[in-house]
């Protein structure tokens, strides 16, 4: 197994279970992309503290991470909650998203940029990404952080070329230790003729 998984399955089962989890700042700040049957992807989703979340919102939600014991720890809080989210263990340095499925994809402090454009393919037009995580400003707190998990300044919106970008913080500016990046998927225009009926009054 993935010597990464092995240490986040004794991370999981080390940390002691509690059934409310708090989802991430940001995602909070916007809700409103969490409307009701949207189709959301919470990529590593760990525990499922996000997940969970967009599931109370009224998404449906498929959250996949490749520690078992992180997808227990999500499948006992939703269960809790009586939340339908759907929990698929997998590895994502191999198993990639079908194409054009998700009105929301969201990754949440994990990197792997090899997974970027899929995650790009799998939002359907008018769809939004939403990704955060670790950045350089983050060695001055784990100074033995393998730098190849952080992110460097200004590195995640030339990887999301394809899409509109809605809002961004890459932390250049103050120290912050999370870069984000927030985009849409440019939807085409609606080409079908449109046929109106105009009755004229009496
Ligand atoms: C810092 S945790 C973030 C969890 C969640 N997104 C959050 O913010 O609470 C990183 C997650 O990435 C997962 N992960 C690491 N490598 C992975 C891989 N190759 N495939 C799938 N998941 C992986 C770990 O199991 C862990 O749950």
């Amino acid at each position: 197994m993935n010597p990464d998984i092995v240490r986040w399955n004794a991370k999981y089962r080390a940390v002691s279970y509690t059934a409310v989890a708090q989802p991430d700042e940001l995602l909070v700040a916007h809700q409103a992309l969490l409307f009701r049957n949207a189709r959301v992807l919470d990529v590593a989703c760990g525990a499922g503290a996000n997940a969970i979340f967009a599931a109370q919102c009224g998404c449906r939600v498929v959250g996949v991470d490749a520690s078992l014991e992180g997808l227990r720890i999500a499948a006992r809080r939703a269960r809790e909650a009586d939340l339908a989210v759907f929990l698929l263990n997998a590895d994502l340095e191999s198993w990639r998203p079908p194409p054009e499925r998700f009105d929301l994809v969201m990754v949440f402090r994990y990197l792997n940029r090899a997974l970027m454009p899929s995650l790009q393919s799998a939002i359907r037009p008018g769809g939004v990404l939403i990704y955060k995580t670790f950045n350089r400003n983050f060695l001055q707190q784990k100074a033995d952080m393998n730098p190849d998990y952080l992110l460097q300044p200004g590195e995640l919106a030339p990887c999301f070329a394809t899409l509109d970008e809605i809002a961004t913080n890459d932390g250049a500016a103050n120290q912050d230790v999370f870069s984000w990046w927030i985009g849409r998927k440019p939807a085409p225009l609606d080409r079908t003729p449109t046929l109106l009926r105009f009755t004229p009054p009496k």
